[in-house]
């Protein structure tokens, strides 16, 4: 079975209503991903779907926000992933790991703990005609990394502790997000912000419309890390 039908069918497994369709993204039209239908209804789902939907979330079905911000400004000024060995962490569509390749990094890996999103990643690469070589798991990730590229992955406060893991592969991490003002580090400074929502729009709130680019300010590796207090 072709990878673009195996996906269409995890995500069938969830929201059986809706398909996978290829589509440029707003703003970003360089890339193109295979994505949930833009007319999918966002209104109440049936009790039996909603229940599947929290249980496996499909979330790389959908660009967030973040991840389409972050990929805006990587191909805008290529100079921070160009030549460099960039890990998508995180990576959902592979958005943001598409976006490094086009802008020239020498090598794009790319990680996420759910096997459908790591599928969707290899999916959208191949869509872009760009080579990432795709992880389920951290730890299996070639090093040195140059740089982590971490988009919307910190929707859940249990996923703060990543930032440290990022942090340990003494690469520079940049961190794209549309919910957090404050990362609560003193390790990580606001770059800055733009404008970008989640597509298919999902009918998010204004006040999730604004992305913020944090980065490791120099001379913060691993050993100078604290955990995030606050988000
Ligand atoms: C909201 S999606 C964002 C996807 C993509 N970066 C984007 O911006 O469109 C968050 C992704 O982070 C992944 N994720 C959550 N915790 C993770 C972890 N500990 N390691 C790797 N990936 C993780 C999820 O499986 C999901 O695909």
């Amino acid at each position: 079975m072709q990878p673009l039908t195996r996906l269409q069918h995890r995500l069938h497994r969830t929201l059986p209503m809706a398909h996978l369709a290829v589509q440029a993204l707003p703003g970003c039209p360089e890339i193109r991903l295979a994505l949930i239908n833009s007319d999918f209804p966002t209104g109440p789902l049936p009790p039996d779907v909603m229940r599947a939907v929290i249980a496996e979330p499909a979330y790389w079905a959908f660009c967030w926000g973040s991840g389409l911000g972050l990929a805006r400004a990587l191909l805008d000024a290529p100079r921070r992933v160009a030549g460099k060995h960039v890990l998508d962490l995180g990576s959902g569509s592979g958005v943001a790991g598409i976006a490094a390749a086009m802008a020239g990094a020498r090598r794009v890996t790319a990680c996420d703990i759910d096997a459908d999103a790591c599928l969707a990643t290899t999916v959208n690469a191949e869509v872009n005609n760009v080579s990432i070589d795709v992880f389920d798991d951290l730890a299996d990730v070639p090093r040195p990394v140059d740089v982590v590229l971490m988009a919307d992955v910190l929707y859940d406060r249990a996923n703060l502790p990543l930032l440290d893991a990022a942090a340990a592969l003494n690469a520079h991490v940049i961190v794209a997000d549309s919910r957090i003002r404050d990362l609560g580090r003193s390790d990580f400074a606001p770059i800055f912000e733009l404008q970008a929502l989640t597509f298919p729009n999902l009918g998010e709130f204004d006040e999730f419309r604004t992305v913020r680019l944090f980065e490791q300010r120099p001379g913060h590796g691993a050993a100078n890390s604290s955990p995030a207090e606050s988000a």
